[in-house]
């Protein structure tokens, strides 16, 4: 299995592998939800369990991920297949590929939606829609956007387009040269936004309410929620980190690149905090506004703030880059499990894998219009497909996968893979698999569903 490599080719360098990861792991999540749900959480204490879920859990399990699919240097399904054969364990652990598959595609189905509100308030800075607004009318702006179902499904498959003409050219000319560009321009914008909220005057009311620890605003949901989040941001529990692994070199180090990936992404979504609150808060909304946060409250700071119309349009370019590095690692499951397995070419890959979630995304694009009434269990489809994945799906998975990891796999195969110098580092890897992360995500989940 050593010298094996991935039919679709391998990442050029460790630091092509850490840009890629980083990319995936840096999204939305991190730059419209982190914000958000902190929002609606009470701010301080959600942090701080949000950081411990990354180190104890997240960082775990990327690993874990990472190296299922450097051995097997396949699709998730395949890779399933092949490590359940290997550890001769019961075949149904193969199902854990095909939850991954499907996540990423129900995942990009209405990630793409929401990437596309971001394309459309691109276009909006630029030609000045911001310019001198007040609260009442940034709402009306974004309500009147979101209620137009044309203008949604326009910007969907706008964004799904951009997604499937990089994944189409491939590992080296399509991930590897977008994200090159994508990841370091996303760094300078992000940094720049933060010396802008610096300068207004409600930079430390921002900063206060992400690093104040009011620990009596944490309810058990609020837990899920964070360990969802943590799921999410770091885009492990669903087999992208599976099959960007299986595209990395061997002589790589599992931990250190994990490890960088981790701390840049939850880096990232402190930074875009410490950037959004301030410039939130001097808009005088309320924080607990939801998905529209950023975009109702944003625009009323960008319209009236002298340079407002330049960050604004940076700060939306910037959430559409890092969506993007996102959303072609959602897709990339399915395509490379249609090329292994269906012998398909790359590109009609793309086009049946594309073509079934942007149809899936009309759900999402209707459920903030014409179809606002359809509900089940309370919340709309896209409300839905939110909850599903990010907070059962992926913290499922992540269970599966360390349970796999850790008590399925031989412990001479994981030493050989993560092939950490220490074996201190890998006893403490070992022990966090096996008993801490599971543990974790199995207690999170009974107090959810009231057995605690
Ligand atoms: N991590 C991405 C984000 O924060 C989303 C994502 C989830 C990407 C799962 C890949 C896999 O937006």
């Amino acid at each position: 299995m050593d010298t094996k490599k991935s039919v679709h080719g391998e990442w050029s360098s460790r630091t092509a592998f850490i840009l890629a990861a980083t990319g995936s792991a840096v999204g939305l999540g991190n730059i419209w939800k982190f914000p958000y749900i902190t929002g609606e959480n009470g701010g301080g204490a959600f942090v701080i369990v949000y950081l411990l879920c990354v180190a104890l859990v997240g960082i775990p399990v990327m690993m874990a991920e990472t190296m299922f699919g450097r051995r097997s240097r396949e699709n998730p399904i395949n890779t399933m297949q092949i490590l359940t054969k290997e550890a001769a364990a019961d075949e149904h652990w193969h199902y854990l590929g095909w939850m991954g598959v499907i996540a990423g595609m129900l995942i990009l189905s209405y990630y793409s939606v929401i990437a596309g509100w971001a394309c459309a308030y691109v276009v909006k800075s630029f030609t000045g829609s911001f310019f001198d607004i007040n609260a009442t009318g940034a709402k009306s702006l974004f309500v009147n956007f979101i209620a137009s179902p044309g203008e949604l499904m326009f910007w969907h498959t706008f964004f799904m387009f951009a997604t499937l003409l990089i994944v189409a050219r491939g590992i080296s000319k399509g991930f590897e040269q977008s994200i090159r560009f994508l990841i370091p321009s996303l760094f300078v914008m992000l940094i720049l936004l933060v010396g802008y909220a610096m300068s207004t005057d409600s930079y430390f009311k921002g900063l206060h309410f992400l690093f104040n620890f009011d620990f009596s605003k944490l309810t058990g949901n609020s837990v899920l929620i964070a360990l969802g989040q943590a799921f999410f941001s770091l885009g492990i529990g669903m087999g992208a980190v599976m099959v960007y692994g299986a595209y990395l070199p061997k002589n790589v180090s599992i931990l250190e690149t994990t490890a960088i990936i981790a701390v840049a992404d939850t880096v990232v979504a402190l930074l875009a905090g410490i950037a959004i609150f301030p410039i939130v808060f001097s808009s005088g909304l309320p924080l607990d506004s939801g998905p529209g946060l950023i975009f109702e409250s944003l625009p009323i700071a960008f319209g009236n703030m002298p340079g407002g119309w330049l960050f604004g349009t940076l700060f939306f370019i910037m959430l559409v880059f890092a969506a993007l590095s996102s959303s072609i690692a959602l897709i990339e499951p399915a395509v490379s499990w249609l090329v292994e397995n269906k012998n398909m070419a790359r590109n009609q890959a793309c086009f049946y894998a594309g073509a079934a979630t942007w149809v899936l995304g009309f759900g999402s694009v209707f459920s903030f219009n014409i179809g606002s009434d359809v509900t089940l269990f309370g919340k709309t489809f896209y409300d839905l497909l939110d909850y599903l994945t990010a907070n059962l799906m992926l913290p499922i998975g992540g269970f599966c996968i360390a349970i796999f990891a850790g008590w399925m796999m031989l412990q001479k195969h994981s030493e050989q893979e993560l092939a950490m110098g220490n074996p201190l580092h890998y006893q403490a890897w070992r022990v966090l698999i096996r008993y801490i992360a599971p543990a974790a995500i199995f207690f999170v989940f009974l107090h959810v569903v009231g057995v605690l």
